[in-house]
């Protein structure tokens, strides 16, 4: 009891202390500007203007260390060690003006991919953005149906998070008459960069990779080789696939891809005892739509001796 009270009472003034000190410390330097964010290109002539009344005297700081004076200080060709936090300081050391300067460059199209791993509901666009443009970049997702309508309705491409670089297109249609047009757009403070992809739904169809895949030796130097459908396409309707299974041993290039396969399992025979290969099945639908999934992990297999 008595040292519950004691810890209590401890904690209590050392809360009351840090009050007392986070009150003193904030309020010792005398008002500041807020910090201003500026941002400009690699390679820019960048200008920081120092508003204030005072014009002699003035002295320029990055990070603290002194990089010059007057009331405008000029980065010519500006590089990524010329970013950080200036301050100008009047004759008596003052701090007139706070800049955080970011440096990058504005944002090139995004490189878009668009598929269909589930029809007829769901469709997906992912993109990658190179070069890195190094500042905070956002990017504006839509798309809308390419008819001759005046004004199309544009809908919203859904992300899950905001920083997600994928998409998905809800409630669009396979062999519509008219492509759709996906607009990804990407915008930070320097610029803004749209990529324009059209798309006919049953032209990218792709189903993900098959699961389970289960390879069992037979008797008679046979092997059996079992797989599922990717449960991502069998949402809401299971729209039939036809798979290809590739055997190889050693270098994949070895090639020996069977099917298509209408069924979810296959037997080879004439098999090479005491060899082991690796098996791995790849999905595509049925209508031949679009490409094939990318292929399973391989399995391996040893076949017995005798
Ligand atoms: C700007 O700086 C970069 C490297 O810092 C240099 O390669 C380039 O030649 C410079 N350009 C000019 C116009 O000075
Ligand atoms: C200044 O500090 C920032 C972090 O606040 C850092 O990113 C930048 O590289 C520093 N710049 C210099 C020139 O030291
Ligand atoms: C693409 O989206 C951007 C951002 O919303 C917009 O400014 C631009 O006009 C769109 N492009 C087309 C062709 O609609
Ligand atoms: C399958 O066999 C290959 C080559 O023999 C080997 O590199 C790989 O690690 C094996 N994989 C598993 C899961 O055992």
């Amino acid at each position: 009891m008595y040292l519950k009270y004691s810890f209590g009472t401890l904690y209590v003034l050392i809360a009351f202390f840090c009050q007392v000190w986070s009150q003193e410390t904030t309020n010792d330097p005398p008002k500041q500007s807020p910090t201003k964010d500026i941002y400009a290109g690699i390679g820019s002539s960048v200008e920081l203007p120092c508003t204030a009344g005072v014009h002699e005297g003035l002295q320029w700081r990055l990070n603290g260390s002194v990089v010059g004076s007057g009331p405008v200080l000029n980065l010519r060709n500006a590089s990524l060690g010329d970013k950080g936090i200036y301050t100008c300081h009047g004759p008596n050391g003052d701090t007139i003006e706070t800049l955080h300067l970011h440096l990058g460059y504005a944002p090139s199209p995004p490189e878009v991919q668009c598929w269909v791993p589930s029809y007829p509901l769901k469709a997906l666009c992912s993109w990658t953005q190179t070069p890195d443009p190094l500042l905070p970049t956002h990017y504006i997702t839509t798309y809308w149906s390419d008819s001759e309508e005046q004004l199309p309705a544009v809908h919203s491409c859904q992300r899950k998070r905001e920083q997600d670089r994928q998409c998905m297109l809800e409630g669009a249609e396979l062999y519509s008459e008219a492509p759709y047009l996906v607009n990804i757009t990407a915008v930070n403070a320097l610029g803004s960069a749209p990529r324009i992809l059209s798309v006919f739904l049953e032209d990218i169809v792709k189903p993900d990779r098959p699961v389970d895949v289960k390879a069992t030796a037979l008797p008679g130097k046979k092997v059996q080789v079992q797989w599922a459908p990717p449960p991502t396409w069998t949402d809401p309707v299971k729209f039939p696939l036809k798979y290809k299974v590739h055997f190889y041993w050693g270098n994949p290039n070895l090639d020996s891809t069977l099917g298509p396969y209408e069924s979810d399992s296959m037997v080879r025979s004439g098999l090479v005892a005491g060899r082991t290969y690796q098996i791995r099945v790849s999905a595509m639908d049925f209508l031949g739509h679009g490409q094939s999934s990318e292929w399973s992990d391989p399995v391996n297999i040893t076949l017995p001796k005798s």
